[in-house]
């Protein structure tokens, strides 16, 4: 007789597996049997083998999901860009401000002056408001510091905020954001201290798991971020990039062509950038809350990516600046709207495509024998309300890594 640590009965179970239709629901009444915090068994009550649980919990007919994961965020930092939101909304546009001093150097300003506490203090609610609508993955890039000291202390708080809630934190290296402003007119020398001096130290430090850029007019340009990305494979960390967000940099080829586990953004991406992400297998990460808030106008080739079978996730961007968006429902729910994709696109965009944007495809992101048990439970009709509706309480329970969260 199997023996599980807990079972959990009469639940309607969405799956989401590849390639499954309609959201790889279970046909019947399911069930799902956790052991050592991955599932175990899950299927219809009546093909349910013999076997004793620990807890044995009737779920009354909620719906299981797999957790949600939001693999794109920016959520360490200090301050805000409220006055720039106003000033933006007055007509000034985010490349003027980045230009004269504001914009992402704003933010890094405050974040070099915050201590690593306040740092943590401010972006724990951040991370809980996540959590609170069923996330239980969160991407976390650094990107605010621009200097070794700092951008190590944004990486040590991401990963402390793991330790401090219920929620698995990936971190992400995103030195190469923007040139600060000792490097000024010397980008290629900013981009040396990233590959000779911060990235080892992250590296013996265990601080990331991947390294991002920003690859922009006002960023770097794709020979800068090639040495970057060269020098982040050699060290053992896979890539991902802030691609033709603005324009077209040829983001998504140079994505490609280092097997970048995703690229992000995409607006402006060409039909060769998406036909090489295809062959790469990257996934596309779309962010439609940066797109609200930067009143864009240039819509991700959503059509040119379904065709080319690039897999879509979608993410909050949660940060001060272009998507000040702390809810991966909300992106969920935007990117219907103003992206056209459908809730079970969202669904998988949040959960299966998110798992592999972060390199965790094996891991999580489906609910499969094996895998983390890494569980949302809902009060909803059906999965497509959870592209539907935004701020309504409808998570019963989050259970992450096979714990329930509940005292
Ligand atoms: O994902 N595009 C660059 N990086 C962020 C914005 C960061 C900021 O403006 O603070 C983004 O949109
Ligand atoms: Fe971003």
């Amino acid at each position: 007789m199997l023996a599980w640590d807990l079972l959990l009965t009469d639940a309607r179970v969405a799956t989401m597996r590849n390639a499954a239709p309609d959201y790889g629901v279970v046909d019947g009444t399911g069930t799902i049997a956790v052991k050592d915090g991955k599932i175990a068994w899950i299927g219809a009550a009546s093909e349910l083998p013999a076997g004793k649980a620990l807890e044995q919990r009737s779920l009354d007919g909620r719906w299981i999901t797999p957790a949600l994961i939001d693999c794109h965020t920016h959520l360490v930092f200090a301050g805000d860009r409220a006055e720039e939101f106003e000033r933006r909304l007055l007509g000034a546009s985010y490349e003027d401000i980045a230009k004269s001093g504001g914009g992402i150097m704003s933010t890094v300003r405050a974040t070099r002056t915050a201590s690593a506490a306040e740092l943590l203090a401010a972006a724990l609610p951040r991370i809980n408001a996540l959590a609170s609508e069923g996330v239980a993955t969160v991407e976390i890039k650094s990107g605010y510091g621009l200097d070794v000291a700092t951008e190590i202390k944004m990486l040590e708080v991401a990963r402390q905020l793991g330790k401090e809630s219920n929620v698995n934190i990936r971190t992400t290296l995103l030195a190469a954001h923007t040139v600060p402003p000792e490097f000024e007119n010397d980008a290629d020398a900013y981009i040396g201290l990233i590959c000779d001096d911060l990235l080892p130290q992250v590296v013996a430090g265990q601080l990331a798991d991947a390294v991002d850029a920003y690859c922009e007019s006002i960023a770097f340009d794709a020979s800068q971020v090639a040495r970057l990305f060269q020098k982040a494979t050699e060290l053992g960390l896979p890539v991902k990039l802030h691609a033709d967000q603005l324009s077209d940099g040829g983001g998504a080829e140079l994505a490609a062509r280092f097997n970048a586990l995703s690229a992000d953004h995409l607006e402006y991406s060409s039909l060769a950038g998406i036909e090489a992400m295809a062959g790469s297998g990257a996934v596309a990460v779309l962010l439609p809350g940066a797109f609200l808030t930067l009143g864009e106008t240039r819509l991700p080739p959503v059509a040119k990516l379904r065709a080319a079978g690039v897999p879509i996730a979608i993410a909050s961007d949660c940060n001060p600046g272009t998507s000040p968006i702390c809810s991966l429902r909300t992106a969920m729910m935007l990117a219907c709207r103003l992206f056209r994709l459908t809730p079970e696109e969202c669904l998988a965009g949040a959960t299966r495509e998110a798992a592999r944007a972060l390199g965790l495809a094996d891991d999580r992101g489906t609910l499969e024998i094996g895998k983390r048990a890494d569980l949302a439970i809902w009060e909803i009709g059906h999965p497509r309300e959870l592209a539907y509706w935004t701020g309504t309480p409808q998570l019963a329970e989050l259970i992450a890594d096979g714990h329930t969260g509940r005292s």
